[in-house]
């Protein structure tokens, strides 16, 4: 065994990390060691074909429940939202007056449990980032909690390793840098030695459904829970309808080596394979982050393979602090969630409208949903009025980051639902009752400006 992998596992034991989470952790670290690189080059996949769609399937209510009354709801909200500059998670950030990604998840799920008398458990995957200010965002709701599951189960932490010898990196500035969480693919991992795996099981839950917290067009779905429990299949990926804008996402594919059904992210595709990724006549689905699996066959898989699922390794390579370019580089072992499809004989996919898929990963994203493109409906749905949703472009060097963003934006997003798009070059600070229509554009005028109020920007 190297001395760099002995020194991560002692680091790892010391801070008490989870003996499954050690394994998984050495097993990626041999990955890296021997050269792994994740590559999934063109002509080794085949394209997936026409999937099921959901519009399509006839379902009667009684299955519905059936299934919806076994069905969990778990939310990634381990990550950090680093792209939009933030050091905390992103659900916390306010969605429409005051309420926060969190409190619309919460209002969703309690909507369709009243609706469909269904205790319907809510838990969020966590990281030691992001437990502690969730579950203090959630404190204010009773019976949030269904049969003493809890609210939460944190993910594990593993050391980020120095590029160049592959040992855990030291940064005594700020010695919580060392550590990263290892994707989201740890959803597995951290589900059962967290030991909610179990009590699931125990209380009769055999149904996950999974989805990023930061994206509320995934609200619990009973008509899905029940195609998922009557396809018998261990696990299934939705899927939407790709459109020329969507050139990011991960796809399914057929790998042509043994006929399984893979995920290919933008990270696994060779360079020039890139025009295949984002053609969508090839490839005309794209993976969504909202899965389902039957937990039941994931704690029996589990105990066969010894905690390894063995999901192909993602090596990211960051700075230990990631707001400091010049600090060491180093390597992030990490895993996605969605890769499981290939681990799981019989695994499938369901093609689901677009409002199924509604991530925030940008502050354009952010003030869309801020905007009256949305309505939020007194469950917690966002419903979009304008169609298509205009496209938002903001200058990157005044409205990346969420700090910069908000100032910019004090009153809150302006009237969206009748622009084609928003183009907004230099540093402009919108006031209150703003309203774009067609193709709006704010030129850079080389100094900070000011849009007054009840404006119009129109083009
Ligand atoms: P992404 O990595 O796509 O999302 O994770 P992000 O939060 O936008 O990340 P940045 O901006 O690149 O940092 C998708 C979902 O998975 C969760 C995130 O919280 C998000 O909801 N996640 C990600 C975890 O729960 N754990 C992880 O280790 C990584």
């Amino acid at each position: 065994m190297s001395d760099g992998l002995k020194q991560a596992q002692e680091k790892m034991r010391a801070a008490g990390v989870a003996d499954e989470a050690i394994t998984v952790f050495s097993h990626y670290y041999g990955e890296l060691e021997s050269g792994a690189t994740g590559m999934i080059p063109e002509d080794s996949i085949d394209p997936v074909a026409e999937p099921t769609l959901i519009a399509d399937v006839e379902i009667g209510e009684e299955e519905q429940r059936a299934a919806f009354a076994r069905t969990a709801i778990i939310k990634l909200n381990g990550g950090l939202g680093t792209s939009m500059g933030m050091d905390k998670a992103k659900s916390l950030l306010p969605v429409r007056d005051g309420q926060s990604f969190l409190d619309l998840i919460v209002t969703q799920v309690r909507a369709a449990r009243e609706q469909w008398g269904v205790d319907l458990p809510l838990l969020f995957m966590n990281s030691f980032r992001t437990s502690e200010d969730t579950l203090a965002a959630l404190s204010g709701y009773d019976g949030l909690e269904v049969g003493g599951l809890g609210l939460e189960f944190v993910q594990n932490q593993e050391p980020k390793l120095r590029a160049d010898d592959l040992a855990p990196v030291e940064w005594p500035a700020d010695p919580t840098l060392e550590w990263c969480p290892p994707g989201h693919g740890d959803l597995y991992t951290a589900l059962a030695a967290s030991g909610v795996l179990e009590r699931l099981l125990a209380a009769g839950y055999r149904y996950a459904s999974v989805s990023n917290s930061d994206n509320l067009g995934a609200a619990p779905n009973p008509k899905i829970a029940a195609w998922f429990a009557a396809s018998g299949a261990p696990y299934a990926a939705e899927l939407c309808r790709r459109t020329p804008a969507d050139v990011k996402g991960g796809h399914l594919a057929i790998r042509k080596s043994d006929g399984r059904l893979i995920l290919r992210e933008t990270a696994q595709t060779p360079k020039e394979d890139m025009h295949y990724f984002t053609d969508e006549s090839r490839h005309p689905y794209f993976h969504t982050n909202n899965l389902w699996f039957d937990l039941e066959v994931l704690d029996a898989t589990l105990k066969e393979r010894h905690a390894v699922l063995g999901l192909p390794l993602i090596k990211n390579e960051k700075t230990v602090d990631p707001a400091d370019s010049s600090s060491p580089a180093v390597i992030q072992l990490e895993s996605a969630m969605g890769a499981a499809v290939e681990v799981f004989e019989g695994a499938t996919c369901l093609g689901v409208g677009r409002e199924r898929f509604l991530p925030v990963k940008t502050t354009n994203d952010l003030l869309l949903l801020r905007s009256d493109v949305y309505e939020v409906g007194g469950d917690g749905r966002l419903t979009r009025v304008a169609d298509p949703a205009p496209l938002i472009d903001l200058d990157p060097s005044f409205y990346k980051t969420i700090g910069k963003f908000e100032q910019r934006f004090p009153a809150g997003a302006p009237s969206l639902k009748r622009a084609k798009s928003l183009t907004v070059r230099g540093d402009w600070t919108f006031e209150r009752g703003v309203v774009v229509e067609g193709a709006g554009e704010l030129p850079d005028q080389g100094s900070p400006e000011v849009v007054a109020t009840g404006a119009l920007i129109s083009g």
